[in-house]
C-alpha cells in the first residue's frame, strides 16, 4: 500500500517534469515534428497527429489557424482602432472611412455605400455581403496567437458564441470566406476556407488549448 502510494507519487512527479519540459521545447520549436508548409498553404489537420500529446497537438493546431486569422485579409477588418485597414502592411483605409457606432460606418458614409456584396474588379473595391468591421472586442491586430486564442474562447468578447459556433463561423461565414477570394491584386489568406474550418474543428476537438504567450507559428 505504502509502496504503491510512493510509486504513484513519483510517477506524477516524473510526469510533471516531462510535461513542462515538452512545453518549453514546443514553445521554441512548435513545428519541429510537422511537415514544412509554404506561406500560402495550410497543413492538413491529419499532419498534426504526429504530435502525440493531445494538449500539445491542440496548441499547434491553433498556431496553424492563427496564420489565417492574423493574415492581413482577416486582420484588416479586425483592428483595434476606428478605421478599417488595408493592404499587406495594414495601412489606414484610403479613402478615409470610420468605424461608426455599429461598426458599419457613419450616415452618408456607410461601408456598404462603397462595398457591394461582391468584389468590384474595375474599381478595386473588395466586397462580400454585409461588409463591416468586427467589433473592437474581436480586434486582433498586433495580438499574439495566445491572445487571439483567449479572446476567441471568451463569450464576452466573441459575440456570445460557443466553440461549435466559432467553428461554424470560420467554416461558413461569407466575410471570412472573402479572405480566400479577395479579388485581383490582393494575396488570399493561406490554404482554403474548407481546410481552415477543419483545422479550427480539430483544435476544438483536441480541447481548444491556447499556445503559450511566446509561441509563434
Ligand atoms: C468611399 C468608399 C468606401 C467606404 C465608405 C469604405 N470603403 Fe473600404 N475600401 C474602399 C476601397 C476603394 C478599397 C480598396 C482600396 C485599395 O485596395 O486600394 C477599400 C478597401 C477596404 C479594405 C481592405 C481589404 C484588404 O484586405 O486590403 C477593408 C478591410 C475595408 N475597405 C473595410 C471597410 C469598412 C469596414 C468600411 C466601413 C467602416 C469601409 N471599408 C468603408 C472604399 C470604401
Ligand atoms: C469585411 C470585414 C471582415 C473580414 C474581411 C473578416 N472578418 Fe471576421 N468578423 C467581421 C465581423 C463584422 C465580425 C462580427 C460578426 C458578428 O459577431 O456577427 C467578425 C467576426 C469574426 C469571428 C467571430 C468571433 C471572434 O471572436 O472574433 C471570427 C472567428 C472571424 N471573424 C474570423 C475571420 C477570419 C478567419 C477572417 C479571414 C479569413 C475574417 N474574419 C475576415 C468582419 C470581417
Amino acid at each position: 500500500m505504502h509502496a504503491a502510494l510512493f510509486l504513484g507519487a513519483s510517477v506524477l512527479a516524473l510526469a510533471a517534469v516531462g510535461c513542462s519540459h515538452r512545453q518549453a521545447d514546443s514553445a521554441e520549436h512548435p513545428s519541429d515534428v510537422l511537415p514544412p508548409v509554404a506561406a500560402g498553404e495550410l497543413r492538413a489537420p491529419e499532419a498534426f497527429n504526429a504530435i502525440t500529446d493531445k494538449a500539445e497537438r491542440s496548441r499547434a493546431l491553433f498556431l496553424e489557424a492563427s496564420r489565417v486569422m492574423l493574415h492581413p485579409r482577416c486582420s484588416n477588418c479586425h483592428p483595434e482602432g476606428d478605421t478599417p485597414l488595408q493592404g499587406t502592411q495594414g495601412q489606414a483605409h484610403d479613402p478615409p472611412a470610420v468605424r461608426g457606432p455599429e461598426d458599419k460606418g457613419v450616415v452618408g458614409m456607410t461601408c456598404t455605400s462603397c462595398h457591394q456584396d461582391k468584389n468590384l474588379e474595375l474599381a478595386r473595391v473588395p466586397g462580400a455581403p454585409n461588409w463591416h468591421l468586427a467589433p473592437k472586442s474581436m480586434a486582433w491586430v498586433g495580438h499574439t496567437p495566445h491572445a487571439v486564442c483567449e479572446q476567441l474562447k471568451d463569450p464576452s468578447r466573441n459575440g456570445g458564441r460557443t466553440l461549435a459556433q466559432i467553428v461554424d463561423h470560420n467554416a461558413h461565414d461569407e466575410l471570412v470566406g472573402w479572405g480566400w477570394h479577395p479579388g485581383p491584386g490582393r494575396e488570399p489568406a493561406p490554404g482554403s476556407q474548407e481546410r481552415f474550418g477543419a483545422i479550427v474543428a480539430a483544435w476544438v476537438e483536441t480541447g481548444a488549448e491556447c499556445p503559450s504567450e511566446e509561441a509563434r507559428p
